[in-house]
């Protein structure tokens, strides 16, 4: 047998991957997991949106390879998206580059930057991807900690200090609104993350694909002056549109690192499908009242999800955003991991033990909210009975 290349040490199979095995093996034993653990929306696409793909596929023209950058329908539609809701000027000749999903984008920016042995600041706890993406690229992730004391917040000071003395340091993961936290940014947090970046002159990766879930106030990195050089912002249509399974992501940042991301991803893959591309400048042009009806349900799951995790004795804070609750779990247990399979065994619900978002993550759970409101009142009873 070939033996695995050594660019996979230390990567396993994605944690989601395995649990869902294990919670698919449960159901077809007859358990009917209830499975309040990945954020993937569970509303459909507006009605517009999936009528532009049906029309568009019909069209015997649509079928061809696409150009790296994307037609200028869906860069225009981003550019207009970042002005009209993040007062954010971009030139769509230069400064978008749609992807497919924001997540290859991450592996696309670590690609691009560094060498073997550069490192990556990495927020502990926070999206598993910035690490295995680091890694991958043959760099090293070096977490930096997030801490309920300082509301999810990165401690500039501690942060000064490790990068001042270490130029390996070339790379910057920051993702505000956080997951699995659902802290949300201030103009401040942005500003000082800018000033960092030349400071420091390192790139500032912001991945900000929940600005539009649960949050009146979404904010783009990019909205700061001098961000453009610094920065580079990925959003993705995954949950604001309630399009994860169409991956339609997007880099935002200034031409000539765009330009140099290009020179990655243009080898990596191809254009996307031409009538997703359409469907997705759609999707940009919806108004107010998109959000405010996905934000109303995701409203009313939060009040149960908040109730459930009650119950259990965790501690959730208010005012969280993205499609997520994170509650610090009861002392009785060892870890979430514990909380975790003992929900899943006995009451037959799968809640995210936060461990899986690094070792910050440990005392804490997270809950979708990406679930009807039937299933998480099923969940509660179910809970209710097993661990009462
Ligand atoms: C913080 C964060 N970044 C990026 C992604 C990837 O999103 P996409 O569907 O655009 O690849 C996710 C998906 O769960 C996420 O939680």
């Amino acid at each position: 047998m070939t033996a695995t290349a050594t660019r996979l040490t230390g990567i396993g199979e994605y944690y989601f991957s395995q649990k869902l095995r294990e919670i698919s093996t449960l159901n077809s034993e007859g358990k009917n997991i209830i499975n309040l653990g990945i954020g993937s929306p569970d509303q459909p696409p507006h009605p517009d949106v999936i009528a532009t793909l049906q029309r568009e596929s019909s069209r015997p023209g649509s079928h061809a390879y696409q150009g790296y950058r994307g037609v200028p329908a869906l860069r225009n539609a981003f550019a207009a998206w970042y002005q009209k809701w993040y007062e954010v000027t971009l030139d769509p000749e230069k400064e978008i580059l749609p992807l497919i999903g924001s997540k290859e984008g991450l592996m696309h920016v670590c690609m691009t930057y560094l060498n073997p042995g550069d490192q990556a600041l990495i927020p502990n706890p926070g999206y598993p991807t910035y690490s295995s993406a680091v890694r991958l690229a043959g760099g090293e992730p070096l977490p930096y900690l997030l801490t309920s004391k300082n509301n999810w917040l990165p401690d500039f000071s501690m942060l000064d200090e490790l990068v001042a003395g270490n130029p390996r340091i070339k790379i910057f993961f920051v993702n505000y609104p956080h997951m699995p936290t659902g802290q949300l940014p201030s103009r401040d947090l942005f500003e000082k993350l800018v000033a960092f970046g030349h400071r420091h002159r390192i790139l500032i990766c912001h991945d900000n694909p929940y600005s539009f879930i649960l949050n009146k106030s979404p904010m783009s990195m990019l909205s700061i002056d001098e961000a453009k050089g610094t920065v580079l912002e990925l959003n993705s249509l995954s949950k604001s549109h309630n399009m994860a399974g169409w991956r339609i992501g997007v880099l935002c940042g200034a031409g000539p690192q765009i330009d140099e991301v290009l020179r990655f991803k243009s080898k990596w893959n191809s254009g996307m499908f031409l009538p997703l591309q359409l469907a997705a400048a759609r999707a940009l042009e919806l108004g107010e009242d998109w959000f405010t009806r996905i934000n109303e349900v995701y409203a009313t799951r939060r009040k149960f999800v908040i109730d459930l995790l009650r119950q259990i004795g965790c501690l959730p804070t208010e005012g969280q955003a993205g499609m997520f609750i994170w509650a610090a779990i009861p002392s009785d247990y060892a870890d979430a991991y514990a909380l975790s399979d003992k929900i899943l065994y006995e009451a037959g619900v799968f809640l995210t033990p936060g461990g899986i978002f690094g070792t910050a993550g440990e005392q804490y759970l997270r809950v979708s909210l990406c679930s009807p409101e039937e299933k998480i009142q099923e969940a509660i009873i179910r809970i209710k009975t097993a661990l009462s």
